[in-house]
C-alpha cells in the first residue's frame, strides 16, 4: 500500500491538548479523525467563506458526512473578521441547532479561522472548533495556538478570546490551488520560525528556494511540520502570552500589523510580517545586537521568495500612532522582538519612538 507520510505533532496543554496532523489527503478523513477526538459530538457546523467553498467544499461536506453538517458561508479576506460577522454567524448556529457538544470545523484560511474560532469560543460559553487551514499560513501558524481575534476600525485583532482546538488537520493537497501570492504570505511566517528559533529550517528553506513554490509535497509536509512544532512548544511555556515567551513569535509583527492596519489590509498578513521583520532587524542592527550577514541572509531570503522588503509609502508620523494603538504597546511603550542571530532567541525590548521614526525614516 502507498502509505502517505504523516507527520503529527501534539501541543501538550493539559486538558486542552491536541494533535495537528500534516499530510496529503486529510481532508477525506476529517470524520474519522474528529469522532476519534470528539466522542459523543452531537452535531457540526462547517464554517467557511466563498472562495473555499466553491474548492472544497463539496469534498468536506461529503467527508464529513457521519456528522450531518450544515454550512455558514462568510465573505472573503480580512473584511469578514468582523464583529458584524461573528454577530451572524452565531446566529446561524442557533438556528442550525447546535448544541454544546457540537464542534465547528473552520475551513479556509487565517481569516476564516480566527472569525469561526472566536465564534466558537463565545458560542454557549465555548464549543469544539476544528481547523483544516487551506493557506500555508493558515498552516504554520494561525491554526495553532488558540488565538482568535475579529477586526475593530481602530485596529487588527483588538476583540478576541484564547481558545485552543480540538484538532487541526494541514492538508497539504489544499496547497495546490493557493495562489502564488499567498504561499509567499505564508513563508513569511516559516522565515520567521527560522530566524528565531531553527537555524536548520532556515537553511533547508535557503536550500530548498527552488521547490518550495512550487508546493512540493515532500518538502511543504517537512516545513509544515516543523513550523508547527516549533510553535507548539512557543505555547506550551506560555500559553495565554504571559510571560514573553510566546511573544517571540510576533517577531515582525509590530510593524507588520501597522502597515496591515493602514493599508487597510491590501497588503496581506505575510507580506507586512516579512516588511516588519526588516524593520526590526535594522533597529537590532542598530543596537548591536544583530551581525550584519545574518540581516542581510535573511533579507535575501525574503527577496529570493518574492517578498516585497521595502515599506510602502506610509508617513512614519502615521506609523507610529498605529504601533501607539497596536495591543502590544504597553502604557504608551512599544515593545518590539529583536532578533539576534538565525536560530536565536530574540529580545524584547522597548523601543523609544527616537529610534522607531528614525529607522522608518532610513
Ligand atoms: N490566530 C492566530 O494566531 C493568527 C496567526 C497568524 C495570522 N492570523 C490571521 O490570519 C489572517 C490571514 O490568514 P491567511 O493568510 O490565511 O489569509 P486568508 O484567510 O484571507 O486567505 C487568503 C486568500 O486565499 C484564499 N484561499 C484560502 N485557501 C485557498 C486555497 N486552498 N486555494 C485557493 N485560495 C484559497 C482565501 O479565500 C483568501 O482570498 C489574518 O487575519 C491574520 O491576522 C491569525
Ligand atoms: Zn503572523
Amino acid at each position: 500500500v502507498n502509505c502517505p507520510k504523516e507527520n503529527t505533532v501534539v501541543v501538550n496543554l493539559g486538558e486542552r491538548s491536541y494533535t495537528i496532523h500534516v499530510s496529503d489527503g486529510l481532508v477525506n478523513r476529517l470524520s474519522e479523525l474528529i469522532l476519534i477526538r470528539l466522542h459523543g459530538v452531537t452535531g457540526c457546523a462547517i464554517v467557511t467563506n466563498e472562495i473555499v467553498d466553491n474548492l472544497y467544499g463539496k469534498k468536506v461536506e461529503a467527508s464529513l458526512s457521519p456528522l450531518k453538517p450544515f454550512k455558514i458561508v462568510i465573505p472573503d479576506g480580512e473584511e469578514a473578521k468582523t464583529w458584524a460577522q461573528t454577530e451572524r454567524v452565531v446566529g446561524e448556529l442557533l438556528l442550525g441547532g447546535l448544541d454544546r457538544k457540537g464542534v465547528v470545523v473552520a475551513v479556509g484560511g487565517g481569516s476564516v479561522g480566527d472569525l469561526a474560532g472566536f465564534a466558537a469560543s463565545i458560542y454557549l460559553r465555548g464549543i469544539s472548533i476544528v481547523y483544516l487551514p487551506t493557506t500555508l499560513l493558515g498552516m504554520v501558524d494561525s491554526g495553532i495556538g488558540g488565538k482568535t481575534a475579529v477586526n475593530h476600525p481602530l485596529g487588527k485583532n483588538l476583540i478576541g478570546t484564547f481558545h485552543q482546538p480540538s484538532l487541526v488537520a494541514c492538508d497539504i493537497g489544499l496547497l495546490r490551488s493557493l495562489p502564488m501570492t499567498e504561499l509567499r504570505s505564508g513563508f513569511a511566517e516559516v522565515v520567521k520560525y527560522g530566524v528565531i528559533a531553527d537555524s536548520g529550517l532556515f537553511k533547508l528553506i535557503e536550500e530548498q528556494e527552488s521547490r518550495l513554490l512550487k508546493a512540493e509535497s515532500t518538502v511543504i509536509t517537512e516545513i509544515v511540520g516543523r513550523c508547527a512544532a516549533i510553535k507548539s512548544r512557543f505555547i506550551e511555556q506560555d500559553e495565554h502570552d504571559l510571560k514573553g515567551i510566546r511573544a517571540a513569535l510576533n517577531y515582525g509583527h509590530t510593524v507588520g500589523h501597522a502597515i496591515e492596519t493602514l493599508t487597510t489590509h491590501v497588503v496581506r498578513h505575510g507580506e507586512a510580517v516579512a516588511m516588519g521583520m526588516i524593520i526590526a532587524s535594522r533597529i537590532a542592527l542598530d543596537l548591536g545586537i544583530l551581525k550584519d550577514r545574518d540581516f542581510e541572509r535573511q533579507e535575501h531570503l525574503l527577496k529570493v521568495i518574492g517578498l516585497e522588503t521595502r515599506l510602502p509609502p506610509i508617513e512614519p508620523k502615521l506609523m507610529l500612532d498605529a504601533l501607539h494603538r497596536d495591543k502590544k504597546a504597553e502604557a504608551g511603550r512599544i515593545l518590539f522582538i529583536l532578533p539576534t542571530g538565525i536560530g536565536a532567541p530574540p529580545k524584547l525590548r522597548i523601543i523609544s519612538d527616537d529610534i522607531i521614526l528614525k529607522v522608518l525614516e532610513e
